[in-house]
C-alpha cells in the first residue's frame, strides 16, 4: 500500500536524522579550554617571592602591612591566605582593593600574569595556606555538580548561577568565572562566602561542580542527550517531539494524498 510506504519511508529517514542528531550532540570531551588559567607555572623560586615582595610593598602594604601581617580594621593579615587566595582576588581584579569598607568586586585584573605569579608566590611564602587548586571540568558530572551546586552555593549565587542576594552583601553571577577561580573561590571563601575543605568538599567533587558552572555559562555548548546533561535534555527532546509529529502529519497526508489519486492504478496491480 502506497501511503503506508511513503509514511515507512518517512519514519525511517526521521530515525535517520535523529540518530544522526544525538550522535552530534555527544559532548567530545576535549572540548575546548577546560582547566581555565590561573594555574602557576613556575615553581615557586626565590627569585619570583623577592619579586612579588617588591610589588607587595607597592601595591598592598598600605592596607595588609608590611610584611603581610593584616591592619587592625584596615586588612586582614595575609599569612594563611595561600596562593589560591591571592591568585584569586588578583585575577578577578578584587585586590587591590579601592578602598577599606568596600565589598570586593569583580573586575579587570590591575596585574599582568607574570606579576600576579609573583605576588601569588610572595602570599604563598607567608605561611601555611591553601595552594592554588587544579580543576579539571571534564573530570566531573553534570548530574553530580548539579546535586552539590543546588546544596551549597544555590542558596546565594541562585540556582542558573545567575547571582542573588547573600546576608550583608551581593552574590556575583558566575558566568565569567574561570574553573581555577571555581576552585579557589569554594577553597578560600571570599568576603561573605564560606570557605570548604577537603572533606566537606573532595576535588573530584570541585571538578563537578565546574562542570555544572561551566553548563551554566554556555548551555549551547554543552550538547543534550549525553546521560548526565541535564539542562538541554529536557527542552531539546520537546523540539524533537514537536517535530517529530508534525512531520508525521505530513507524511501521511501526503501519503493520503498520493493514495488518494493513485487508487485506480494500485487497484489494477496485480496482488
Ligand atoms: C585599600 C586596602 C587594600 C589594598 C590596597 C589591598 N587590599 Fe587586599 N584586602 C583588603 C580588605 C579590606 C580585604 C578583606 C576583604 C574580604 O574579606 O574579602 C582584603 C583581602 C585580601 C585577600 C584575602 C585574604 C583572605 O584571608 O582570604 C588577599 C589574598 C588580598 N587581600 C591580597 C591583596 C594583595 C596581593 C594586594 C596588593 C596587590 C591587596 N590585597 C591590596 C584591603 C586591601
Ligand atoms: C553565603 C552565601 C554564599 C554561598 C553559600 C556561596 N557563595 Fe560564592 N560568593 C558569595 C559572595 C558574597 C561572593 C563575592 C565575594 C566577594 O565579593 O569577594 C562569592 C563569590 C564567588 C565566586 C567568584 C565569582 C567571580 O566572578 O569572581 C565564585 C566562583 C563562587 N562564589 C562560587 C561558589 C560556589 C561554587 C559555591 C558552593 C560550593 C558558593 N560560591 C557558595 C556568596 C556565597
Amino acid at each position: 500500500m502506497r501511503p503506508r510506504r511513503v509514511f515507512l519511508l518517512a519514519l525511517a529517514a526521521l530515525l535517520g536524522l535523529f540518530a544522526i542528531a544525538i550522535w552530534a550532540q555527544q559532548p567530545t570531551s576535549s572540548g575546548a579550554d577546560v582547566t581555565g588559567t590561573g594555574e602557576l607555572t613556575a615553581p615557586r623560586s626565590p627569585d619570583l617571592v623577592a619579586e612579588g615582595r617588591q610589588l607587595y610593598k607597592t601595591g598592598c602594604s598600605s592596607c595588609h602591612g608590611f610584611e603581610g601581617e593584616g591592619v587592625e580594621g584596615q586588612a586582614p593579615s595575609l599569612t594563611h591566605a595561600g596562593e589560591a587566595a591571592a591568585d584569586f582576588y588578583l585575577r578577578t581584579g578584587r585586590m587591590p582593593l579601592g578602598q577599606v569598607g568596600d565589598e570586593p568586586l569583580r573586575g579587570e585584573p590591575r596585574f599582568g600574569n607574570a606579576e600576579i605569579e609573583a605576588l601569588d608566590a610572595y602570599v604563598g611564602s607567608l605561611g601555611d595556606g591553601p595552594p592554588i587548586p587544579k580543576v579539571d571540568p571534564s573530570a566531573g558530572s553534570v548530574a553530580e555538580g548539579m546535586r552539590l551546586f543546588t546544596d551549597s552555593c544555590a542558596g546565594c549565587h541562585g540556582i542558573g548561577a545567575k547571582g542573588g542576594v547573600a546576608i550583608g552583601g551581593y552574590a556575583p553571577p558566575l558566568g565569567e568565572a574561570t574553573p581555577t577561580e571555581v576552585g579557589e573561590a569554594i577553597r578560600v571563601g571570599p568576603y561573605l562566602m564560606p570557605k570548604f575543605s577537603e572533606d566537606a568538599i573532595t576535588p573530584e567533587e570541585v571538578d563537578s561542580i565546574a562542570r555544572y558552572i561551566q553548563l551554566t555559562q554556555n548551555p549551547e555548548d554543552a550538547g543534550g542527550f549525553g546521560i548526565g546533561h541535564i539542562g538541554p535534555v529536557p527542552e531539546g527532546m520537546v523540539a524533537w517531539l514537536a517535530a517529530i509529529a508534525a512531520l508525521l502529519l505530513v507524511a501521511r497526508a501526503i501519503g493520503e494524498r498520493l493514495g488518494g489519486s493513485r487508487a485506480d492504478d494500485e487497484a489494477e496491480e496485480p496482488r
